[in-house]
């Protein structure tokens, strides 16, 4: 269980990707929000290295880059898994065992909601609603929903790693 994952991205790595990156823009500050996004697309977060040249790059304080990543909840500043599994929090879903499908979700993986599993494959956050109510409770694995869900089908629609866990 993490909340750092190991950073195997170089400053090298992280320098030719943003050069690429800053290829496209014209260095203005209106451009942090877009470039951003582009970083984070790129890498799945914003790796420190990234967010030093984006400060180079706009010719503005690291500080800066750094308060409006942390404002934004789009943005991560931590790897995220290969796969992300939201499980919905919202007042449907809770009433209907949600609790009970997230306490599985935990158990199985190895962490708690907010984080990533050691081997970058599985991120676990929680959400409001995803507009699925009649399906309570429901999550999604990188945006597929998988509704009614119940602890026991936790192990069906985590295949794989349902029985390496199993296993050990
Ligand atoms: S409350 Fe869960 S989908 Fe709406």
């Amino acid at each position: 269980m993490i909340a750092l994952a190991v950073d195997s991205l170089t400053k090298a790595d992280v320098e030719d990707k943003m050069k690429a990156l800053f290829s496209r823009h014209h260095g203005e500050k209106q451009e942090l929000i877009p470039i951003l996004q582009e970083t984070q697309a790129q890498f799945r977060y914003l790796p420190a290295a990234a967010m030093k040249e984006i400060a180079r790059f706009l010719r503005m304080p690291e500080s800066t880059v750094y308060g409006v990543s942390t404002f934004y909840a789009q943005f991560k500043l931590t790897p995220l898994g290969k796969k992300i599994i939201r499980v919905c929090r919202g007042t449907a879903c809770h009433v209907r065992g949600a609790t009970k499908v997230l306490n599985e979700l935990e158990s199985r993986l190895g962490i708690k909601a907010g984080e990533t599993t050691d081997d970058l494959e599985y991120t676990l956050e929680t959400v409001a609603c995803i507009g699925a109510c009649a399906l309570a409770p429901t999550m999604t694995i990188d945006n597929v929903t998988h509704g009614k869900m119940t602890a026991k089908k936790v192990a069906e629609v985590l295949g794989d790693r349902s029985e390496a866990k199993q296993e050990k």
